[in-house]
């Protein structure tokens, strides 16, 4: 892929409240998969560094850029309109070089493949703005794409402006924009609100370019779900699931076995290795390093920063959290296994807790376990601790020590046995 880090810069629109959300939390923070809206978009822009435009929930959305170094944040104090939400850019971008890409904080499923694929396109076309569009067979709603005699695209009308002829137009406004910056950027300096929102409008500058005799090409998306826009909790769940469909069909192409992708949840930035099966009602969030050849499920969590190697399982009610995990190990079954590594060739009882967090001093402490380990049923690992090679570790055991290589440690009392006692309890002497 091709690197536009240098020439390209970004402007993510996100000051909008969300009202249909009913949220305390700014729209484009709430979260698929644990990652906010506004991240996925942020994930799909690579390397190209963003200028976020927040307006509602400043402060929330300011704190999360926190995770995000390259980006900076704009406040937009009022949202007169997207043309205006870009207006306050222009410091920002002051004596930029270079294209500008704009697009919305709350469009999730938007791919890297689109943003590259459509940068491409308004540079091997020498454009001076190129605008995104899409085919609906129900265009209510969005802007429409008005194109003249010459098929060229003439300006944008929104709905609530246009003229009957104008609603019939199945072409729609994508909102996602890429300009030649030294010559557009004049255009917000001159946009005007006198329409029916009484918004400025950043569909506006497809006329004032061609008005200024500027270079105006459309690009047509091919999968319409990548502009989908989240506005309230349901198509939050819809976008969810479709992200959700997109990578489960990836992995499946790339050779994993997915039992029942209808219950099947996993987080677009987990890589699974191939031969690997994944059993229903598995739920892996987060980043995650899955190898080949491994059994997940069914019922599995996997709550991200997992690295799990080749011919592993992991069974049913397992939860593993900042694990690491090497080849030919089993973790069968009801267990939790968190901030923890694990060699080679280790047998995890069912029921083993890795006991990780100490609630009075806030501390997540590590365990490590290595290879050819044994940890029989229910036994708690008070971390932080150690396994050494081949330890084993009796059932029922609480192990709050190291245990050196080779041993055997068991914490529980000896096995008493009281002969004929039942007997006598039931009172049946001969
Ligand atoms: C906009 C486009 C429309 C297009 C549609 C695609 C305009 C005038 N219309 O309409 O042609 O089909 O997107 O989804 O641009 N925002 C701000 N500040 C503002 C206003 C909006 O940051 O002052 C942000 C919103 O948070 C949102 C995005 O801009 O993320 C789009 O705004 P919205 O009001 O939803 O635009 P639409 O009316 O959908
Ligand atoms: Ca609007």
């Amino acid at each position: 892929m091709v690197d536009y880090g240098k020439e390209v810069k970004a402007v993510v629109l996100a000051a909008g409240k969300g009202t249909r959300m009913k949220s305390n939390k700014p729209k484009v923070l709430h979260e698929i998969f644990s990652k906010p809206l506004l991240g996925w978009v942020i994930r799909a822009l690579e390397s190209i560094n963003p200028i976020i435009v927040a307006g509602h929930g400043f402060e929330d959305v300011k704190k999360y850029l926190e995770n995000y170094p390259d980006c900076s944040i704009v406040e937009q104090k009022e949202q007169l309109g997207t043309g205006h939400a870009v207006k306050m850019c222009l410091g920002e971008l002051k004596g930029f070089r270079g294209d500008v890409l704009i697009l919305c904080g709350d469009t999730p499923l938007i791919t890297k493949e689109t943003i590259q694929n459509f940068i491409k396109y308004h540079k091997d076309n020498n454009s001076d703005l190129t605008v995104m569009s899409a085919i609906f067979d129900n265009p209510f709603g969005y802007g429409r794409i008005v194109r003249n005699a010459q098929n060229c695209v003439d300006r944008i009308v929104e709905e609530k402006d246009a003229k009957e002829s104008e609603k019939s137009i199945k072409e729609v406004n994508a909102g996602i924009y890429c300009l030649n910056w030294e010559k557009m950027q004049s255009a917000f300096n001159d946009l005007k609100n006198d329409n029916a929102q009484k918004e400025y409008y950043l569909t506006d500058i497809i006329a004032w370019a061609n008005s200024k005799n500027y270079k105006v090409n459309g690009f047509v998306i091919e999968d319409n779900n990548e502009i989908f826009g989240i506005n309230s909790r349901e198509q939050l769940a819809i976008a969810a699931s479709v992200m959700n469909k997109r990578h489960l069909r990836f992995l499946m192409q790339e050779g994993v076995t997915i039992i029942d992708p209808d219950c099947t949840h996993i987080s677009p930035e987990t890589t699974i290795g191939k031969d690997t099966v994944i059993y229903p009602s598995t739920y892996i969030n987060g980043k995650n390093e899955i190898g080949e050849n491994c059994k997940i499920g069914p019922m599995s969590h996997l709550r991200g920063n997992c690295k799990i190697a080749d011919f592993v399982k992991i069974g049913n009610f397992v939860e593993l959290k900042n694990a690491q995990v090497k080849s030919h190990t089993n973790v069968c079954h009801l267990s939790y296994v968190g901030d923890t590594e694990i060699g080679e060739n280790v047998n995890v009882g069912a029921g083993t807790i890795t006991a990780n967090y100490n609630s009075i001093t806030k501390a997540k402490n590590k365990t490590i376990i290595k290879d050819g380990a044994s940890i029989g049923s229910n036994t708690v690992l008070v971390a932080p601790v150690t396994l050494n090679e081949n330890a084993f570790v009796g059932a029922l055991s609480v192990i709050t020590k190291d245990v050196e290589k080779n041993s055997l440690a068991i914490t529980r009392n000896e096995q008493k046995e009281y002969k004929g006692w039942v007997t006598k309890k039931k009172g049946i002497v001969k």
